[in-house]
């Protein structure tokens, strides 16, 4: 049943939503198609950010929404602790096969938020395992975020997430790599590498050895795109190997195409030890994350009797079997249409588009990789975010959806995108920005 009219809006209390004034002016979505969602009003809006960062193949994709209809039919649910399924398996396979070499071990999670703590608490407890159970202490970024629970929020250094939880102990953030005189770079910027430094002047303050691991984006989404400087991830790995520190990117939009490739750490040629990701994972259909671990990392928790649980950690819906359906038939979508590939070959043609906004009025950067892109706008004095708002409701009224944080708009379109939609997106935000205060 299509209800496109729910006449009470008072129950359904939104994630990271301001209610009062939705509810005053509801954006309502009812269907999708491919590129296109079709709002209660019956507009064909153009998604420009794949959902939440998430529909990489698009939307309601056949292939995808029949293996979910056939599952759903079949095993609609399989215990996830000391029993399994064979999908659980597959998945796992075929996501070991598109990781980058070396991950070999998948642990499957619901979101990317479980994802980053799952991350976090492998980090902690393979160091335990191998007798070094002083290590504990976790270093993240400034305006990194890793989803909303508590170490996501931890590690995570967008204020407004944390400020009124406490946080877990022994956390230490880096500096973030958004730079003013990095403005308007075309993919990687080139000012910022020395900013990884500060690791090592935390391995001098805290000691090298109490340091358990580093989480970074390896490119910063939600705090606004932010893009790691030449050298800048390669100064990283070489802190963390030299201070036995694991090194976690959270992958959980760069994961599935956005870069260009399969995960950034393809991209970017810089190997961590533990890879987080969710969204892409079942282009955002059902939720489901998942943690890769390379051999070293999975291979020092089987150790101990055998009928002994190793790691004390899991999901009631881990691999529940409608999940990996809809993770299996999206793999498959991704390689039977070659979208990684087409990601890369369009992003010069993206990139000339987003950066053709760099004249348009209170534009101060425009970053760009990938398929992501980012236009930041200056604040209005003293009203921070009411521009950035503004932007994003007047580019709905225009039938394409952005995303904003703070004042700066962010695109990450479904990979299917064809060069007549970025055309389309850029000149009406062309309008936007013309028509916005
Ligand atoms: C890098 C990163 N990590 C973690 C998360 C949290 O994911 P979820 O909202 O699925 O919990 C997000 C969400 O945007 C993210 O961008």
């Amino acid at each position: 049943m299509a209800l496109d009219r729910p006449n009470d809006l008072s129950a359904f209390w939104m994630p990271f939503t301001a209610n009062r004034q939705f509810k005053k002016a509801p954006r309502m979505l009812v269907a999708a198609k491919d590129m296109h969602y079709t709002s209660a009003d019956g507009r064909q809006v153009l998604d420009g950010t794949a959902g939440l960062w998430c529909c990489n193949a698009g939307h309601c994709r056949p292939k995808i929404t029949e293996a979910i209809q056939r599952q759903a039919g079949l095993l609609d649910y399989a215990p996830a602790f000391q029993m399994g399924h064979p999908l659980a398996f597959e998945l796992a396979s075929s996501l070991r096969d598109m990781a980058p070499d070396g991950f070999d071990h998948v642990f499957f999670t619901n979101s990317g938020s479980e994802s980053v703590d799952t991350a976090l608490k492998i980090a902690l407890a393979y160091h335990q395992a191998r007798g070094q159970g002083n290590r504990t202490r976790l270093v993240g970024r400034e305006k990194g975020y890793h989803g909303v629970n508590f170490g996501g929020i931890s590690v995570g250094g967008i204020t407004n997430n944390k400020r009124l939880f406490p946080s877990l102990p022994g956390v230490s953030h880096l500096p973030a790599t958004h730079l003013k005189e990095n403005a308007f770079s075309r993919g990687q910027p080139e000012h910022g590498m020395h900013l990884a430094d500060e690791l090592e002047r935390q391995a001098a303050i805290y000691g090298g050895e109490t340091i358990a691991a580093c989480i970074v984006e390896p490119v910063s989404g939600s705090a606004g795109v932010i893009l790691p400087p030449k050298g800048y991830l390669e100064r990283l790995r070489a802190i963390c190997d030299k201070h036995g520190i694991l090194l976690i990117f959270d992958e959980v939009i760069t994961g599935f195409g956005r870069m260009g490739a399969a995960f950034a750490t393809d991209r970017f040629g810089v190997t961590p030890d533990l890879i987080t990701c969710a969204k892409g994972l079942t282009s955002g259909v059902i939720p489901m994350g998942a943690v890769l671990a390379t051999g070293k990392i999975h291979d020092a928790f089987m150790e101990g009797p055998e009928h002994i649980i190793e790691f004390f950690h899991g999901y009631t819906y881990s691999a529940t079997p409608i999940a990996c359906a809809a993770g299996l038939a999206t793999l498959e979508v991704y390689r039977e249409e070659g979208l990684f590939e087409r990601a890369h070959e369009l992003e010069g043609y993206w990139e000339d588009a987003v950066h053709s906004l760099k004249d348009c009025p209170n534009v101060i950067d425009v970053r760009n990789m990938g398929l992501i892109g980012a236009i930041e706008l200056e604040p209005i004095p003293g009203e921070p975010v009411k521009r950035g708002f503004s932007a994003f409701l007047k580019a709905f009224e225009k039938n394409i959806m952005i995303r904003t944080t703070g004042d700066t708009i962010a695109m990450s379109p479904p990979l299917i995108i064809e060069k007549a939609h970025i055309d389309q997106l850029a000149e009406t935000l062309r309008e936007v920005l013309h028509e916005i205060d």
